[in-house]
């Protein structure tokens, strides 16, 4: 809290000081929690000026492209740091020592297999389902297999869902994709890394050894950093909420995938490659352009702009140099990266978006980073699901030491007042 307040003048002249609370970093928020003593609620959809916690985990600063989980730069914990460490930072605040590194990794490692039963539920769905259909559906079972975490009041078993679903949601990912394919699935080694282990389990086969190629696994460990937090955003948030109300950590958890899902959200990656397939050569990129400028057309250049980047994404930045290593590394030249370099260049030195500040996310290269890895697209989302999770549990849990209330927002009514009923059915 500062001494500062904000004085709200009401129409009968009569006013309410409201207090203005500081964090460490980032706008000062105005506290209206005693608003609705005086009769008024704010409003605010899609939350655009709304703070709906306290939060210590992560800070974006969207006007300067700044992306700090619990201090430590993005670009910093991409270049120097690997995925697990990263799941430290975010879920314990602190970077970790080399012993308490090994304990975690050795917890997570020792927890990647998932109840053998499970495998029938993964028979259940049909072979084309969306296998973000699957993950929503398995992760969400798993609290039907794992009794003992289901308590969110007890620190413990909160503790023992973390490293469940930390450690179980690569094999989960994997499996979605090998029953995709009709192939048997592959049980985790732990001698690989997170990063590693995954691909093993997504490419070998019992009759092939299977190699995991070292600048793809740097890659694909880049690809689970850069998504593994971004504070309040919709998946988060609707974690966040679900668990307002003492749901399960794994009910939660499918609640976050079900929202990543969406296309303004985590299915924009595979979004932005369906749409650099449908542009195919850098001819038709002036067509694109025009149809995103054009207010009477649904269409939307998918993978530019961003709810709180009104300036480069710093992930962005990052991916774009991991795609051309992969690249490199394949000997591929791709026609999409170089569609997708052109309608980059061409956005960012157009009026339209200079003056929307629009530019690339993080979802802008990874799908074709994905795509050069022999990852189908539909994939793209369960690999950010799989990524974003250990940023859904540090919510979630952070939630729960702190003490919560159940979410329950409040709206403004605009539908009929109060009218007498006549029924027109047949009695
Ligand atoms: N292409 C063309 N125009 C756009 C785009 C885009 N990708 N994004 C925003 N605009 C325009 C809007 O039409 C609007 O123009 P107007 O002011 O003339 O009406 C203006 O920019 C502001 O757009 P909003 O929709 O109000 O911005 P908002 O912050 O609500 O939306 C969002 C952010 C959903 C990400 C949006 O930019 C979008 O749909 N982008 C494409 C989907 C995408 O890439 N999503 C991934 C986000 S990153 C992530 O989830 C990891």
């Amino acid at each position: 809290m500062t001494d500062k307040k904000v004085t709200l003048t009401l129409q009968d002249n009569a006013s309410v000081e409201l207090d203005v609370m500081q964090g460490t970093l980032g706008q000062d928020v105005v506290d209206v929690r005693t608003l609705g003593n005086h009769g008024l609620f704010t409003f605010d959809p899609g939350f655009t000026s709304t703070a709906s916690c306290e939060s210590k985990i992560t800070f974006i600063d969207g006007d300067e492209g700044i992306l700090l989980h619990r201090g430590f730069p993005i670009s910093e914990l991409a270049t120097h740091s690997n995925y697990l460490e990263v799941c430290y930072i975010l879920l314990n605040g602190e970077a970790p020592t080399q012993a308490q590194f090994e304990e975690f990794r050795t917890t997570v490692t020792r927890h990647t297999m998932i109840h053998e039963q499970i495998t029938r539920l993964f028979h259940g769905f049909r072979r084309d389902s969306h296998p973000m259909a699957v993950m929503c559906g398995v992760t969400g079972a798993l609290a039907a297999f794992y009794h003992d975490s289901l308590d969110v009041n007890i620190e413990r078993h909160r503790e023992i869902a973390a490293f469940r679903l930390l450690s179980k949601m690569p094999t989960m990912a994997a499996m979605c994709y090998k029953y995709s394919i009709g192939q048997p699935f592959v049980y985790p080694r732990n001698d690989l890394s997170y990063a590693g282990n995954f691909l093993h389990m997504m490419f070998a086969t019992p009759c092939e050894e299977y190699k995991v190629n070292p600048v793809l696994e740097r890659a694909m460990d880049r690809i689970l950093i850069l998504h593994a937090d971004h504070e309040q955003n919709a998946s988060t948030s609707t974690v966040r909420t679900a668990g307002s109300s003492g749901a399960n950590p794994f009910a939660c958890i499918a609640a976050g995938i079900a929202s990543l899902w969406g296309p303004a959200h985590g299915g924009a990656n595979e979004a932005t490659l369906r749409m650099l397939e449908e542009i195919s050569t850098v001819e038709h990129i002036p067509e694109f352009v025009r149809r995103a400028k054009d207010k009477n057309d649904s269409f939307r250049l998918m993978g530019f702009g961003h709810r709180v980047y009104k300036n480069y994404d710093p992930r962005a930045t990052v991916m774009r140099e991991t795609c051309h290593e992969v690249l490199n590394e394949l000997g591929m030249k791709d026609d999409l990266l170089e569609v997708a370099m052109e309608l980059e260049h061409i956005a960012l030195n157009d009026p339209y978006f200079i003056e929307r500040k629009l530019y690339p996310n993080v979802d802008f290269y990874s799908g074709i980073i994905l795509k050069a890895m022999g990852i189908p697209s539909s994939m793209f989302t369960v690999i950010f699901a799989m990524a974003r999770t250990v940023g859904w549990i540090a919510h979630w849990k952070e939630m729960h030491d702190e003490g919560m209330k159940i979410a329950r927002p409040r709206q403004l009514y605009t539908g009929y007042t109060e009218r007498p009923f006549t029924s027109a059915l047949k009695k």
